[in-house]
């Protein structure tokens, strides 16, 4: 029989921690043992296969002593272990911006990229949640006419932001029921404190996810053109993106046109979609909600037509699981390819 892996998880307690548990838990994913890393703020545990682990605060000893480790905590904390890990041996899948962008480190989606891994490149760079479903159903249009320009406004869901800002968001929910109980059709709705986020999400929506850049781009907006351009291999790809944050919980829905260097017609898209790993195309006339399909493994991708502002550019609409595909999913898909090519092995007597 063979050994299984030593696989940490640093971020165990979050929204992509979680999944990821649930995810590795229902698969076959052979984990000899599992280490569960928390901020160590308070004591906790996670549950795993029948069991309850522990999820202390990082050791980087212990980190040292894993095959692979995820990291789906934050930008700091991968910066910080990121490199090191990967220079000592262990497999790295990170799922934070901290390494998207740099030369060294591959940007994988395995539908769309999976040739970018390298045997000797041990840390490598999962995609923004936005980026993962728009590049999974474009993959398929790039492939038969060529990607130069996609348009997109994005309309993501609160869980994008992690645990506190779906916290902020269900509180102001609670607030604004209890004002829309009464007979009012239009009352006033309370005015309701934002913390997490710059504005009310609950009974709202706004145009900004992350801080502004000179030129006006959100940095949610500008990890979508970098991370399209580096995993399709094109650097000069047209990406405008307004990204919307909207009081849904789970489930990014995206509105595309894009444009390709040859015309691709609507029933070529669909037939190429249709042959697509990862995606489920829907007949005309029928769409995916975030609140429906939101949650799952499929890039869904729906209304795809001729967009009327371009003889080379078709209109679609994609909804997609921001912590599945847009994390937890893409991850462990990398975790996998790894494996079935011989590279991530059980290293030390730790794997047992
Ligand atoms: N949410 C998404 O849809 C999504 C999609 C793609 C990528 N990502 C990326 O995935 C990462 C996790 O996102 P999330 O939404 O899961 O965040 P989250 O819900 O806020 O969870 C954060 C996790 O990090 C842990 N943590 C915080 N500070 C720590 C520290 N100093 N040392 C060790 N662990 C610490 C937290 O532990 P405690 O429980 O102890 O606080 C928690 O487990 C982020 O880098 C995010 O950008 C998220």
């Amino acid at each position: 029989m063979t050994r299984g892996l030593r696989v940490g998880v640093v971020g165990a307690t979050g929204m992509v921690g979680r999944v990821l548990l649930e995810r590795l838990e229902r698969s076959r994913f052979p984990i000899g043992s599992l280490l569960p890393f928390s901020s160590g703020r308070k004591q906790v545990a996670v549950s795993f296969r029948g069991r309850r682990v522990p999820a202390p605060g990082l050791s980087r000893t212990a980190l040292l002593s894993c095959d692979l480790v995820f990291l789906v905590s934050s930008d700091e904390i991968s910066l910080k272990y990121g490199r090191e890990l990967a220079r000592s041996g262990v497999w790295v899948i990170d799922d934070s911006a901290a390494f998207r962008m740099a030369a060294d480190v591959p940007l994988i989606i395995p539908e769309v990229n999976e040739g970018a891994l390298r045997r000797n490149k041990r840390l490598i760079a999962g995609p923004n949640c936005t980026t993962a479903g728009l590049a999974v159903a474009l993959k398929p249009i790039h492939e038969k006419g060529t990607l130069e320009r996609v348009r997109m406004a994005s309309y993501q869901a609160v869980s994008g932001a992690g645990r506190q800002a779906l916290f902020e968001f269900y509180a102001q929910a609670r607030r604004s029921a209890r004002a829309l109980s009464g007979s009012n059709p239009l009352p006033a709705v309370p005015r309701l404190a934002a913390d997490i986020f710059p504005k009310p999400i609950a009974m709202n929506l706004f145009p900004q996810i992350g801080g502004f850049g000179p030129e006006g781009d959100t940095s949610e907006e500008l990890k979508v053109r970098r991370e399209m351009r580096k995993l399709f291999g094109l650097a000069k790809l047209e990406v405008s993106t307004t990204a919307v944050r909207v009081p849904v919980i789970r489930g990014h829905s995206l509105a595309v046109w894009v444009q390709t260097r040859r015309a691709v017609s609507p029933a070529t898209a669909r037939a190429a979609l249709k042959k697509a790993p990862g995606v489920r195309v829907w007949a005309e006339g029928r769409y995916p909600t975030p609140l429906a399909e939101g949650t799952g493994d499929p890039t869904h991708v729906a209304r795809i037509r001729r967009s009327g502002t371009g003889s080379r550019e078709l209109s679609m609409w994609i909804v997609s699981d921001n912590l599945l595909k847009g994390a937890a999913l893409n991850s462990i898909q990398i975790a996998e390819t790894l494996r079935r090519r011989g590279w991530l092995k059980p290293r030390g007597k730790g794997g047992a």
